[in-house]
């Protein structure tokens, strides 16, 4: 956090939309594979949904790393000082939780898929190395940690998005915009 600073750098608001739109489009894949498609009657097809979801999510493994490097190397501009110390808390902690869901559903979909016995696909180009072999063990843990941490991570994305809001229409503040403007 830097009091001189008011705007994010470029390239760490490119990393933010862009990781926001494939993990939302990722999160919405899911859901609707998970919760709406079945083998029984949908059967290639969700296979087709499934393989989609991978091939979109996997990316956020690598762009996760370069985002955590360049949040440590560029200080972000600091919270407004309207806030109040526990809510400044909150967002550090929220933003914290962000990260783990941003590292911890890629992690444990790959782990789902390979001890499934399937591949983890980038962008139909290449498979990320299997770690794991079939593992019906594993999978009994990682398939049910997968959803819980997804619908945890939605409800994170919905407060994140929530409170950006708040910010921009009710406080009238710097927040969202310092994620969307350059100084001059
Ligand atoms: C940030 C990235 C990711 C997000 C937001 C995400 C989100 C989700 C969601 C919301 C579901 C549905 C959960 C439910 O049944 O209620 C799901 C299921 C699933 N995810 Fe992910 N996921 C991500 C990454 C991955 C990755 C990288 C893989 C594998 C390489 C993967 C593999 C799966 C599989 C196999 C399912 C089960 C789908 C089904 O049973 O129809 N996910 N994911």
């Amino acid at each position: 956090m830097n009091k001189n600073i008011e705007y994010y750098t470029r390239t760490a608001q490119v990393l933010h939309w862009l990781m926001a739109i494939i993990f939302i489009v990722a999160w919405i894949i899911g859901f609707y594979s998970g919760n709406f498609l079945s083998y029984d009657n949908d059967g290639s097809f969700k296979g087709q949904v499934i393989t989609l979801h991978k091939n979109i999510a996997t990316t956020l493994i690598f762009l996760v790393v370069v985002r955590i490097f360049w949040r440590y190397t560029h200080p972000a501009p600091a919270l407004p000082d309207s806030m109040s110390n526990g809510m400044k808390k909150l967002a550090h902690f929220g933003h914290l939780a962000l990260y783990f869901v941003l590292l911890a559903l890629p992690i444990t979909g790959c782990l789902f898929s390979w001890s499934a016995g399937h591949p983890a696909p980038v962008l139909y180009l290449f498979e990320i190395p299997r770690l794991v072999q079939d593992n019906p063990a594993l999978l009994a843990v990682v398939k049910p940690l997968h959803i819980y941490i997804s619908w945890a991570a939605g409800l994170l994305l919905a407060g994140h998005i929530l409170a950006a809001l708040k910010h921009h229409f009710i406080d009238k503040d710097n927040v969202l915009k310092s994620m969307i403007r350059q100084g001059k």
